[in-house]
């Protein structure tokens, strides 16, 4: 498994013509280094429960977040950083760039509603 994550970007580069940018950000965002990013972030990064358990505190909810609007700054540094619940992935500026821009395309109906907001402010 490990080993064919080394070969990707080989077989990538090879097929250029086979897999737009869009759909190596689909990848990416779907099997990251084998744990996916929809998992907490939903599918198309709206964020969503990971888990409800119940503590002394009563029934508790654990979310992933909303990652829709953040920006590719945002992202580079949230993907390099240690969190207490999301994992460390290692991915190159590169692979966030591509999830980035997949989350963008995938998104473009909800996030105009904001730019269209803004310029009428
Ligand atoms: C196990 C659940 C989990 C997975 C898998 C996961 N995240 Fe997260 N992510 C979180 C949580 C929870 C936060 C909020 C910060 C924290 O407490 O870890 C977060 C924070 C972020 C943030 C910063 C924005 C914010 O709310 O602070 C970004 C950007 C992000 N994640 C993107 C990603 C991407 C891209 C992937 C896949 C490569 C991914 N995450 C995988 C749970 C996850």
């Amino acid at each position: 498994m490990r080993l064919l994550w080394m070969l990707l970007p080989l077989m990538l580069s090879g097929q250029e013509d086979f897999i737009s940018h869009y759909e190596y950000g689909e990848m990416l965002y779907a099997n990251p280094r084998g744990v996916s990013c929809a998992q907490c972030h939903g599918e198309s990064g709206e964020g969503q429960t990971i888990v409800e358990f119940r503590d002394i505190h009563g029934k508790q909810a654990l979310k992933g977040s909303d990652i829709r609007r953040d920006t590719i700054d945002d992202m580079i540094k949230a993907l390099n950083t240690y969190h207490k619940i999301m994992p460390r992935y290692y991915l190159t500026d590169e692979e966030v760039k591509a999830i980035y821009d997949y989350l963008q395309k995938k998104n473009e109906a909800y996030l105009s509603t904001f730019k269209e907001t803004n310029t009428t402010q």
